[in-house]
């Protein structure tokens, strides 16, 4: 999982709660500018040599900045400074069954699509890709340029999904967790890893306002 320097700090939190609680040992990468999105949104500095507070910290976070709203264990993550061009993700032979990158800045949209492989992140998506292993690319940007608009046909075309941050009201939304918790569904959907994240569609209209009463 890649978390690049896109507004949406608690999307990749949401995705790595999922991907946890599903079972799955994760490898995580944090661009430098994911860093920054972090600051912003939560006030926590994510650090290399304590990755793990932080990465704690962080998930207990709900989107509303709730402290110690969840509780996951960390045991099955692993986690790689992007700087490190030599840990595992960045070798096709390291076993992985794919990529997320939540959110997905469009510098590193671009850099996925030209293949730029300028820091891990963008090199394990790169490796991903020629070992034609499931990349699901969570872009968060608006408006969107034509420039972006074709590098995401690019992926598109490279067999990557491309699943934008973009939260539906259908699933009965009450809280802003509930619309982040719709995107992250639909990103671990896009990876075919199970979650209870959201409520699916069933078919008939005014579900949303049924579950009010
Ligand atoms: C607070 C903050 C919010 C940002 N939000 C976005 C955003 O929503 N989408 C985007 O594409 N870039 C956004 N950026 C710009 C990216 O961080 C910047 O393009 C950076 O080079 C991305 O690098 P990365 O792909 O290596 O993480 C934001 C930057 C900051 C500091």
């Amino acid at each position: 999982m890649g978390v690049s320097g896109a507004s949406g700090t608690p999307y990749a939190a949401a995705v790595l709660r999922g991907l946890i609680e599903a079972g799955e040992s994760v490898d995580l990468v944090v661009s430098r500018a994911a860093r920054l999105t972090l600051i912003d949104e939560t006030g926590i500095s994510f650090r290399d040599a304590h990755w793990q507070d932080d990465l704690r910290n962080w998930l207990a976070l709900g989107a509303d900045g709730g402290p110690g709203a969840f509780q996951v264990p960390l045991d099955d993550v692993r986690y790689w400074p992007a700087g490190d061009l030599a840990a595992g993700p960045s070798s096709g032979s390291y076993p992985s069954r794919g990529m997320l990158i939540v959110p997905a800045s469009t510098a590193g949209v671009a850099g996925v699509a030209l293949g730029l492989s300028k820091d891990l992140l963008q090199r394990a998506a790169s490796v991903t890709l020629k070992e034609r292993r499931p990349l699901v690319v969570c872009v968060r940007e608006t408006p969107l340029n034509g420039q972006t608009l074709r590098h995401l046909v690019t992926l598109d075309d490279a067999g990557a999904s491309v699943v934008p941050a973009s939260p539906a009201f259908y699933a009965g939304a009450t809280h802003i967790q509930d619309l982040v918790d719709f995107v992250a569904g639909r990103v671990l959907d896009a990876a075919g890893v199970p979650h209870t994240l959201y409520r699916r569609w069933k078919g008939g209209l005014g579900g949303a306002r049924a579950s009010e009463g």
